[in-house]
């Protein structure tokens, strides 16, 4: 009790108690929790609706503030396929997938089964001493399902550790410091990963970063070949398509960039955490130019959305140089990396790809969503550009030629247009789908790889009507919308006391005016 009141925010903290108090307090906590400990059954079944006000007082009350304002409260109870399912069981089309886990959507019952079975079996999970069966099935899969250029295995738990296992291994299989990545890059927000961020969003407030991390620009193979010509880079680090703004790169860059690192002695690494496993229409993004990298990042999707997850997929010789005698063997790696649940589930979502043959899927679906959602560049002013590959897929918005409405909002926060189109497609439309960045009017879509044919025309259909709205949207509307929203925000009850759906609406509109609402990975 004592740990958690001194966790809520600044306006609800308890006046300090004294140290004996505190003491009892704690002690309280404990005999408390001992007699009560409700399993996990009845907390679901119990305290269902307590989500929000959990939420604002213990975890992320900004997040709750923002949710609030453009009506996303939802309490959301299951998640089935392509769809997450709301108290009132209403079915939304989820397209931001949890930040593109849930490439096998929601639940899938061979996922489950996979972790039900690895329970069952009560296996020898991380001796430690010891080695395990399940993650080295998993490595032998994954290499074999890769390009040649790969030979090991690293796990992790998550894409910014793959990330930070990568920045280790190039720096001691090469024995140089510097890592070259790109504007708009995002590789995960740890210490090392944050160094290789684009995005002054991200980084702001939280420097200095690791040394010898430098910024080129996406697609620029000249800016690539001036750092690498310096003869000390240990490793170039690219998303094969970028996941804020959705950029896919020029047709020649990768395998340019893959050259120009093999000839200067330093490591190309692919960081396809959210491109790879069937996302892009491919396993692997890299496949799209034949690419060979010295080291692949993968997480997300790996694990069906279930068991936390990473994996670097290393190139044989940068491996051993490592890893190169015995009191070496464990200069990286960590207590959670290779656990079977984690192993287990990621086979299961490898055995749904090839069986249920999502990547060709994907391709197809991807496919599909460009055809229909293309021609609105041409039928909408405010539309820049439609792009995607597979089925990661964004629209990019501009402004109008009269420039007002877009001013008038954006003026106050930059990359907010895109609301006028996110929001409605929520509440009218009930679908899901995000920013794809702070600060830009890009909207992005990472559906499910099982996502239904006629769930993509639905969405299609729907993102024209709401497109054609927000054009035709009045200055005088947004800006009342904009200053309603403000006015609710500061009547806000952080602690999550004010009632739950409302958002600001304004004839179908509404916004949002805190913070990060951009962020999405
Ligand atoms: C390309 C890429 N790399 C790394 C990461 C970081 O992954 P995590 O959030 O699991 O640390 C992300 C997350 O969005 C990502 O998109």
């Amino acid at each position: 009790m004592c740990r958690r009141a001194m966790s809520r925010p600044e306006h609800t903290r308890p006046s300090p108690a004294p140290a004996s108090r505190i003491q009892s307090t704690t002690r309280l906590a404990h005999s408390m929790s001992s007699k009560a400990s409700p399993t996990v059954r009845e907390i679901l079944a119990s305290r269902a609706g307590e989500e929000m006000e959990l939420n604002n007082l213990y975890l992320n009350p900004q997040l709750g503030r923002i949710l609030r304002a453009v009506g996303f409260d939802r309490t959301w109870v299951g998640g089935e396929g392509a769809h997450l399912i709301d108290s009132s069981g209403q079915r939304y089309l989820d397209l931001f997938g949890g930040h593109g886990v849930f490439a096998l959507g929601r639940n899938h019952p061979e996922v489950i089964a996979a972790i039900e079975d690895v329970l069952t079996a009560r296996t020898a999970n991380l001796p430690q001493l010891g080695v395990t069966l399940l993650s080295g099935v998993l490595a032998e899969q994954l290499l074999a399902r890769a390009p040649e250029s790969v030979g090991a295995m690293v796990p992790a738990n998550t894409g910014a550790e793959a990330v930070e296992g990568a920045i280790k291994i190039a720096r001691a299989a090469t024995g140089r410091q510097r890592i070259i990545f790109t504007e708009h890059a995002f590789h995960g927000l740890t210490m090392g990963a944050l160094s290789l961020n684009g995005n002054p969003e991200f980084r702001d407030g939280f420097g200095p970063f690791v040394p010898g991390c430098c910024r080129v620009p996406f697609g620029d193979l000249d800016a690539l070949e001036r750092e690498l010509g310096r003869g000390d880079v240990a490793a170039f680090v690219v998303e094969p398509v970028q996941g804020k703004g959705v950029n896919i790169p020029p047709i020649d860059y990768l395998a340019g960039a893959q050259s120009l690192c093999g000839a200067s002695g330093a490591l190309f690494v692919c960081d396809e955490v959210q491109t790879g496993l069937g996302r892009t229409g491919r396993l692997l993004a890299l496949e799209h130019w034949g690419l060979e990298p010295d080291m692949i990042c993968l997480s997300k999707a790996l694990s069906g959305g279930f068991i936390p997850i990473g994996a670097v997929l290393v190139s044989r010789a940068s491996f051993e140089r490592v890893f190169d005698r015995m009191k070496r063997a464990i200069r990286h790696g960590s207590t959670f990396g290779g656990n079977d649940l984690a192993a287990a589930a990621a086979l299961a979502t490898l055995r749904v790809l090839d069986g249920e043959q999502l990547v060709a899927r994907a391709a197809r679906m991807g496919d599909l969503l460009l055809e229909l959602t293309r021609p609105l560049v041409d039928r909408h002013e405010i539309v820049r550009e439609v792009r995607g590959l597979g089925l990661m897929w964004a629209i990019e918005l501009r402004p109008p030629g009269r420039r007002s409405v877009w001013n008038g909002i954006e003026h106050a926060q930059p990359g907010v247009f895109s609301q006028l189109v996110t929001v409605p497609l929520f509440h009218e439309h009930r679908i899901l789908c995000q920013v794809a960045g702070p600060r830009m009017n890009v909207i992005k879509a990472l559906p499910a790889l099982v996502v239904e044919e006629r769930e993509i025309r639905r969405f299609a259909t729907a993102l024209e009507e709401v497109v054609a709205r927000a054009e035709h949207a009045s200055a005088a509307m947004l800006r009342l919308g904009w200053r309603m929203a403000r006015h609710r925000l500061s009547g806000l009850n952080p602690a999550g006391g004010a009632g739950r759906g409302g958002g600001v609406p304004v004839r179908g509109l509404r916004f949002a005016s805190a913070g990060r609402h951009g962020q999405d990975s």
